[in-house]
């Protein structure tokens, strides 16, 4: 979507007007209030959010959208998805009224409009045999502040790599294997100046003596692939590093340790965490930041079949540490394990990693917001602080040593599950925490927004991928640039 700015209506030459209110027809309307809200009356218009209409005036097409009560960041997000969905089935250019009365600072009305209308826009209907998808708006005009258009602008790119994130979430198991996953990595690289991506199966995965993820892909007739890609812009900083993870698991069965059969196609979301990091780097390279990125995504199915790893099982991780295996649907945290360590002995300086690793965080915080865990409280804090910032909604989470006797095997070094039914994100924590290195680390549980099993009511009116992530990954970019 293109973005653009206009000082007044007569000048924006947009197809439609968008406005969003939280009562009646608001002033910005200027000539137009009093007509509008004359039709809003005869339609029995109530500005709820997420409510909106189409209005004919003149021959002009008024979209006006509800705020709700209380009137935030998502309020306008959700007030111009329900815009972008009106606009669907008519494309073209809208022109937003900036609304100063509103208790919303203009450049935060703006980037939670080009949010809203780019990802409430989205059409996840790629592999419908019938039609072709388009944009619902090819050209947002701002009206009234032009000040912010450029930051408005950057935010479209940003929110555009995020629907990046939700193709490749959606996208089919059977067509995003590994090896595929791999090959979008190099196109979308090839695409940007100064970010390269280069991948490895299982002999160097071997050779790099990463026993933990290797064993996660070997019962899969489509191995696993390490997936790097670098950032490196000639103006950045040479104090910092930021090292993204992603859990890139492209389909979780479970493995020996199967899951039951409800909703096990949403396991095609596995690799969300992934897709995140990956669009997040191409994003942070569009905006040209100053700042070097290493992105590491550990692609790899986990399935069950005779060549499986087993329940039992005693894996070495690329740190030398050990690790008994006690359910093979603890997968995520074994691919994590080998990552997180090369993603640190290839340099990165500052972690975060990215994983839909534990369905008890979906049960705790629900479709909305992420558990962040850390290893530093201050980056731990700054990660969480991104999130929020961004509409990537977030929430710090504790760790403690003395969780870690709960994974203590009598075997290894540790195990992958604790027995407990107690606390599985925490100790999932405190597994990567082993592999995490020296160094500021913190990690995201999004197993909650990452995929959704089900449409939110805000600004996410399809199941599936949201693109969790990347508006985080590209606003804590900007912190650190
Ligand atoms: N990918 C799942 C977690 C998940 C579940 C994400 C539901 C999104 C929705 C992960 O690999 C998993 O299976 N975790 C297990 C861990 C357990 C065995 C310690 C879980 O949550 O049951
Ligand atoms: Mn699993
Ligand atoms: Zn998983």
């Amino acid at each position: 979507m293109q973005v653009a700015a206009a000082s007044d209506l007569a000048t924006a030459g947009a197809d439609v007007v968008g406005v969003a209110t939280a009562n009646d027809a608001p002033a910005v309307l200027g000539d137009l209030q009093g007509p509008v809200s004359e039709l809003l009356r005869g339609e029995a218009f109530r500005a709820d959010a997420g409510a909106a209409t189409l209005l004919q005036l003149d021959g002009k097409r008024i979209a006006v959208a509800g705020l709700g009560e209380e009137i935030d960041a998502d309020a306008f997000r959700s007030a111009a998805a329900a815009v972008a969905r009106l606009l669907h089935s008519i494309g073209g250019s809208l022109a937003w009224l900036m609304d100063d009365s509103q208790p919303l600072a203009a450049d935060e009305q703006a980037r939670a409009v080009v949010d809203g209308i780019v990802l409430g826009g989205y059409d996840p209907g790629r592999w419908k045999s019938t039609g072709e998808r388009w944009e619902a708006v090819e050209r947002l005009v701002l009206v009234g502040s032009e000040e912010v258009a450029e930051a408005a602008r950057e935010h479209a790119t940003v929110a555009a790599w995020a629907n990046r994130a939700r193709d490749l979430a959606n996208e089919p198991p059977n067509e995003l294997t590994p090896q595929r996953m791999a090959e979008h990595a190099e196109e979308i690289a090839s695409g940007l100046e100064h970010l390269s991506a280069e991948s490895w199966g299982p002999d160097r995965l071997a050779e790099l003596g990463m026993g933990a993820f290797g064993a996660v892909g070997q019962g899969s007739h489509n191995p696993p692939r390490l997936i790097v890609l670098r950032y490196e812009p000639p103006d950045a900083r040479d104090d910092v590093v930021l090292g993204l993870v992603g859990k890139t698991v492209t389909f979780d069965t479970g493995g020996i340790s199967i899951k039951p059969a409800l909703y096990m196609e949403d396991m095609k979301g596995d690799m969300a965490g992934g897709g995140a990091v990956l669009a997040g780097i191409a994003a942070i390279a569009e905006l040209e930041l100053p700042l070097r990125a290493l992105a590491v995504l550990g692609a790899t199915e986990n399935m069950p079949g005779g060549g499986s790893y087993k329940p039992g099982d005693i894996l070495r991780a690329m740190n030398g540490k050990t690790i008994e295996v006690v359910n093979t649907d603890a997968e995520g945290r074994l691919v994590l394990a080998d990552v997180l360590w090369y993603a640190r002995t290839e340099g990165a300086t500052h972690i975060v990693d990215f994983a839909t690793l534990t369905g008890v965080m979906n049960r705790a915080l629900g479709d909305l917001y992420t558990g962040v865990f850390g290893n530093d409280d201050a980056w731990r804090d700054q990660v969480v602080a991104a999130g929020n910032r961004a509409g990537d909604h977030a929430w710090p989470w504790p760790m403690h040593r003395r969780y870690r006797r709960l994974i203590d095997s009598t075997f290894a070094d540790m195990k992958n599950q604790s027995i407990r039914g107690q606390a599985s994100p925490v100790y999932a924590a405190e597994f990567l925490k082993e592999f995490a290195g020296d160094g500021p680390w913190a990690h995201i549980d999004m197993a909650g927004p990452g995929f959704l099993r089900w449409a939110r009511p805000d600004y996410f009116p399809h199941a599936g991928g949201t693109g969790y992530g990347v508006r985080l990954i590209a606003e804590l970019a900007r912190s650190l640039a």
